[in-house]
């Protein structure tokens, strides 16, 4: 897993609890890098869990509610720090069906050993889409919070249904997405 996201989530932790709550988690998860994650390394993905579940030990939220959180925070960077592939594309549903085949082909150029989830998006019509999400790492709760974090920035709301195809592991997720209320700026 890219540094990047290492970085990301320790900064959200400091700015959510404290820096001494980010020391405790680093500290207590035991991890092999010792902790000093810069943007463009690449390290475990097991790294990122043992830091959640010692931040999920110390604050009681579940490690899924806090990867959700996550999510939408880690969306809300990707705008400040890449702020034309949001520009692009009007709407939620439409910026969505980019990441697969525009925006994580992009992040790959920047990160050539990044490992990305795939995405497989069906739209029946405007309003509604599927996006089925695979990744060996089961992160959907992740993607989840992303997809939340994106209906934000466009400023509507979209209803999310979610099935796990894959016994609750978390590695392929079926997600159903209906807007139910879009930004102004659209044409009907
Ligand atoms: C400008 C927008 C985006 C950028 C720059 C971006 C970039 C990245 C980067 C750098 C990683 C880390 C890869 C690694 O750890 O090696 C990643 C992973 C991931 N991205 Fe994106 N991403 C964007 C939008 C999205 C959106 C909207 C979604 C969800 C619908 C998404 C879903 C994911 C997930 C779930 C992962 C974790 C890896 C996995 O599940 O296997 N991304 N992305």
């Amino acid at each position: 897993m890219k540094g990047i996201v290492f970085t990301e989530f320790l900064t959200l932790v400091e700015e959510r609890f404290s820096l001494a709550m980010v020391d405790q988690i680093i500290e207590a998860a035991q991890l092999e890098s010792g902790g000093g994650y810069t943007a463009v390394g690449t390290y475990p993905v097991e790294e990122m869990v043992r830091l959640l579940q010692q931040l999920s030990a110390r604050c009681g939220i579940a490690i899924p509610t806090l990867l959700q959180i996550f999510g939408r925070y880690l969306l809300g960077r990707f705008v400040l720090s890449h702020p034309r592939f949001f520009a692009e594309q009007r709407s939620t549903l439409d910026f969505l069906a980019a990441v697969e085949e525009h925006i994580h082909v992009e992040v790959r150029k920047l990160y050539p050993d990044a490992e990305l989830p795939r995405f497989h998006c069906e739209r029946p019509d405007r309003s509604t889409m599927t996006m089925t999400y695979r990744s060996p790492r089961g992160l959907a709760d992740l993607a989840q919070g992303l997809i939340e974090g994106c209906a934000a920035h466009y400023q509507e709301t979209v209803h999310i249904a979610r099935e796990d195809l894959s016994d609750g592991h978390g590695t392929h997720v079926r997600f159903t997405l209906s807007i139910v209320a879009m930004n102004s700026g659209q044409a009907p």
